[in-house]
């Protein structure tokens, strides 16, 4: 197993430099250079983020990596390499900008690859392995930490180009996740450099759903979790590139603790007209409050739904009472 992850770890590298020098030099790289300047990613950051492209050809890496001494079955194995049903190698990223992910380390482990126009899938990325899973990874961490624990804070994003576009706003304690909802593997990540987290997914449903499943296991870590809204509909990417970063960081001063954001997605959710609809909030921010360790944390939370639904806090206490009786 070590053999097999020293070559995967070989592969990669040699990929990465290949995919880089590529998109640097290539004829056939010029659509991608243009792609990039458009999305305004200049030279030093495709430099620093090690940006590549892969060529629309079938088997232009297979036929680098076999210069290297690499077999196409070594190929397949570090994920850079399929095999068809009648047993031929073809390059896994065909016509794709490519995005070296690393490990905390600055190890490459596998790869993201964009195509350069609205064709799906959007992204292809590394076969799940033993040796590459995003589950356990968050892009960007590598070139993140020192500015994590300078800030004492880190910032979680959806994409690769929204942790790009951070850097080259001067946001460096920014990570992405992928796209998947976090896992407990990225808490725990996470809580190795900071426990002050803001998540600045994209603002879309997807986003959103991608929010609430998350957070809770990060506060279970023991994180302290503040979620940045972004207006409609955007990424935090296009959001930078639109608004100034004095706006970003009034956003982020603002963004509320899980808690209360959980209370505004709750109300915001249905028209507070009946007792009932006031209920239904209670009974969905109630679990939250009643997991808090500490009494202060619960106080304050019960005093924000009273202030949110327009109640006495003595009636939230009431019912919080009440509703914790009735389910035992
Ligand atoms: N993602 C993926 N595979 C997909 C779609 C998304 O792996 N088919 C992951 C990628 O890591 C992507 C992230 O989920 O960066 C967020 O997806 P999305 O918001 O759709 O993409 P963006 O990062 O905004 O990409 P872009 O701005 O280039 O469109
Ligand atoms: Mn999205
Ligand atoms: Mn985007
Ligand atoms: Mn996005
Ligand atoms: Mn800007």
């Amino acid at each position: 197993k070590e053999r097999r992850l020293s070559l995967f770890r070989e592969a990669n590298k040699l990929a990465r430099d290949y995919f880089r020098q590529t998109l640097k030099t290539h004829g056939a790289a010029a659509n991608a250079r243009k792609y990039l300047a458009r999305r305004e990613v200049t030279p030093e950051l495709q430099e620093e983020f090690q940006l590549g492209f892969a060529l629309s050809e079938w088997n232009s890496l297979l036929g680098f990596l076999e210069r290297k001494g690499l077999t196409p079955e070594q190929a397949v194995e570090a994920g850079l390499a399929v095999k068809n049903e009648a047993g031929r190698y073809y390059d896994r990223f065909r016509n794709r900008l490519i995005f070296p992910i690393w490990d905390a380390t600055g190890q490459v482990a596998g790869f993201g690859g964009r195509v350069l126009d609205d064709s799906l899938p959007k992204y292809l990325n590394t076969p799940e392995t033993l040796f590459f899973s995003k589950g356990r990874l968050l892009y960007g961490l590598h070139l993140a930490r020192t500015a994590i624990r300078e800030k004492g804070c880190v910032v979680v994003m959806e994409g690769y180009m929204d942790v790009v576009t951070a850097h080259q706003h001067g946001i460096k304690n920014a990570v992405a996740s992928l796209g998947t909802a976090l896992t407990h593997e990225h808490g725990r990540l996470l809580t190795h450099y900071s426990r002050d987290v803001v998540i600045a997914y994209d603002a879309d449903a997807a986003g959103e759903a991608a929010t609430a499943r998350s957070l809770d296991l990060l506060e279970e870590l023991g994180c302290q979790v503040r979620v940045l809204r972004l207006p409609d509909g955007k990424d935090p990417d296009e959001f930078l590139k639109k608004h100034s970063i004095q706006t970003w960081e009034t956003l982020v001063n603002g963004a509320p603790l899980l808690f209360q954001y959980k209370l505004e997605q709750a109300a915001g959710a249905r028209p507070l007209k009946t007792p009932a609809d006031k209920l239904e909030v209670l009974r969905q921010v109630f679990p939250s409050l009643a997991g808090f360790s500490s009494e202060i944390e619960r106080e304050e939370g019960l005093k924000q739904a009273a202030r949110t639904l327009n109640l006495s806090w003595e009636t939230v206490y009431g019912e919080f009472k009440r509703l914790k009786l009735i389910s035992g």
